[in-house]
């Protein structure tokens, strides 16, 4: 959460960080601000978008070739004027802004208050501009010297960058727990949060590591702990094209990256499902797939949409590999001293790489001794680089904050994770084996011609677009999709919607039911099939209105339900790819009607790097 652009080069400043905002956004976008050094720090902050910010700049006319800009998701302090970013140390010396949140501020500013510091805003990012000078000030050392010091008093998460006056042509940054590169060019050097900024001027970055920092000028970068220890950074090539993180034509890129399920899905199984081997290569996991196969049991953790994708995981570990399954929510597993050790492996999903709450599961479980596997889609990520071995989703940048891709990836890798494994602890006949797998293959041609069916998915989301509650039930593999379908509705449309397994309504949610209720069954015909009909009958009996996604032969659903929305027949394990595409673009087209902002829904942000 939160933004951070920097630059330092030839080109306009104000130009690359204003665009390199802009694709942020996602990350937050409750105020923007920016700081340009030309002989002095200009800023110009304030409440909204980087929309806003831009005007702003095209009125003052500021102009210069070094900046750091942010766009924020608020923590501390409401999002108004003041507490936008950058922040100034109490003098006007220098600019910071802020990624993460510094948990002994109020400690921090009581000790600078009484030093005489006075503070404009509510933010803990300006308490770490005052502790910065009053640390140069007062311990008269060079300005690199106090920022260091300063980052070793502060207890939390921080990306930052800095511009100062006396510092011409200098940006520091550093970073512990959230993210930051850099992007290096010729005679200039980009800083941002993500590779998404920087993009169209070069695809060479060094990703910063927690405790480490960055003296930048146009000349190039030196890269150190924040105890002064030199450090020599690998250069790492991005893959990443301009293209795949603009809209291409589409209103919103929820909508553009629904649509590309069908390729995106082909690019993660591209070269690891091989039907005409019977095989599935998973390189990633090469190298720990024996401790894996013998593992007594996995630890899945996850947050969001993620966690949804491994809950299918459970379903298909414990069904096809007979591996016995926890999926935990990353946020709550730490907390709770978990049972976890040396024999143990933890499987994490990640779709940014930078979640704080899976982050902090990864340490726990690692300093236990687990073994821990990602599952991720942000190349280089944080998660990607701090597990053991790891799968990547190469779903391509995924913008809208609501997760469509990422999850149909997530669950296509669980899949062939899933079906490789129970060859492996011979627990899946080849013949079995061989029906998935040519399932999966025929997977993207499926979710194309689900596509087809906008226009009718259209119909019914026109009517139900102000419904103030919606139910979405499931069982058995397409249970954590009605969670996800739930999730989707609530996320961007601002319905209060609830996902159940459907027997257990009838433990409590089957009192909500009455002819308002719009009531989604996913009723696929698999073994759970007959249930799911009575499960069916009893919301009819009630007057709750059925829009059930089902398969094209389930002639039962299909005369049962008010509405209905058909997906093609594939093998009962892998139904969850196709049930959640029709309730991504209900969720999507409910959105529209309701007139909210599909890609940036209020109070969200795309990567939740605080805990
Ligand atoms: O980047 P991650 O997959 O770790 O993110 C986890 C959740 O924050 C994320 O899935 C969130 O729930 C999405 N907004 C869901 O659409």
């Amino acid at each position: 959460m939160c933004g951070i652009v920097g630059y330092i080069g030839f080109r306009d400043a104000s130009d690359v960080i204003i665009k390199g905002l802009k694709r942020l956004e996602y990350r937050g976008y409750d105020s923007a601000g920016i700081a340009i050094l030309n002989g002095d720090v200009k800023v110009r902050k304030g409440k909204g978008k980087v929309i806003n910010l831009e005007n702003m700049l095209i009125e003052s006319g500021i102009k210069g070739n070094v900046g750091i800009g942010h766009t924020r998701w608020a923590t501390h302090g409401e999002p108004n004027d003041v507490n936008a970013h950058p922040h100034w140390d109490g003098k006007h010396n220098f600019a910071l802004v802020h990624n993460g949140i510094i948990e002994n501020y109020d400690a921090l500013k009581k000790e600078l208050t009484k030093k005489g510091h006075i503070f404009d805003g509510e933010t803990d990012t300006e308490v770490l501009a005052h502790l910065i000078e009053e640390i140069e000030l007062v311990g008269k050392v060079d300005f690199e010297t106090a920022v260091q010091m300063a980052l070793k008093q502060v207890d939390g998460t921080y990306g930052i960058a800095i511009v100062n006056k006396h510092e011409k042509d200098k940006i520091i940054v550093a970073r512990k727990g959230s993210p930051l590169l850099l992007g290096i060019g010729e005679d200039e050097v980009f800083i941002a949060s993500d590779a998404s900024p920087i993009i169209e001027y070069t695809n060479k970055v060094v990703y910063l590591d927690d405790d480490e920092m960055a003296i930048i000028s146009r000349d190039g970068y030196q890269v150190k702990t924040i105890s002064n220890i030199e450090l020599t950074k690998e250069v790492h090539e991005l893959e990443m094209s301009i293209e795949q993180i603009e809209k291409g034509g589409y209103p919103h890129f929820m909508l553009k990256e629904i649509h590309e399920q069908s390729v995106t899905i082909a690019d993660c199984m591209r070269g690891r499902l091989l039907p005409d081997q019977n095989k599935i290569v998973l390189g990633g996991i090469e190298r720990v797939l024996d401790r894996l196969t013998n593992a007594k049991r996995l630890i899945i953790a996850a947050c969001g949409t993620s966690w949804h994708a491994g809950l299918v995981g459970e379903y298909l570990f414990e069904y096809i590999s007979k591996l016995p399954v926890e999926v935990e929510y990353a946020s709550e597993f730490r907390y709770r001293d978990p049972l976890i050790g040396p024999e143990d492996v933890m499987l994490v999903i990640s779709q940014s790489g930078e979640t704080a709450d899976t982050l902090a599961a990864i340490r726990e479980a690692r300093k236990r001794g687990a073994l821990v596997i990602g599952i991720c889609n942000v190349v280089g990520s944080t998660i990607a680089r701090e597990t053991d071995a790891g799968i990547y989703t190469h779903a391509g940048p995924e913008i809208g904050v609501a997760s469509t891709k990422a999850f149909t990836a997530q669950v296509t890798v669980l899949s062939m994770m899933a079906i490789l494994l129970g060859q492996r602890r011979k627990v899946l006949s080849e013949t079995d084996a061989a029906a998935m797998i040519k399932a999966l293959h025929e997977i993207p041609g499926k979710v194309a011609e689900i596509m087809e069916k906008k226009e009718e998915i259209d119909q019914i989301s026109r009517l139900f677009a102000y419904a103030p509650n919606f139910l979405y039930l499931g069982r058995s593999y397409n249970f954590p999709v009605a969670l996800e379908g739930a999730l989707k509705l609530k996320e961007i449309s601002y319905i209060h919607a609830e996902g159940y397994p459907a027997a257990e309504m009838k433990h409590g949610p089957i009192a909500l039911i009455d002819e308002y209720m719009p009531v989604v069954v996913i009723a696929v015909t698999d073994h759970t099939n007959e249930k799911i009909i009575s499960n069916i009958e009893e919301v009819r009996a009630r007057k709750g209105r059925i829009i059930a996604i089902t398969t094209e032969n389930n002639h039962d659903v299909r005369n049962l339900a008010e509405y209905c929305i058909t997906i093609p027949e594939t093998h009962d394990v892998l139904t969850p790819l196709l049930t959640v595409i029709p309730l991504q673009i209900l969720s999507y087209q409910i959105a529209v009607y309701r007139k909210c902002n599909v890609d940036q829904p209020r109070n969200l942000a795309k990567s939740v790097t605080v805990e």
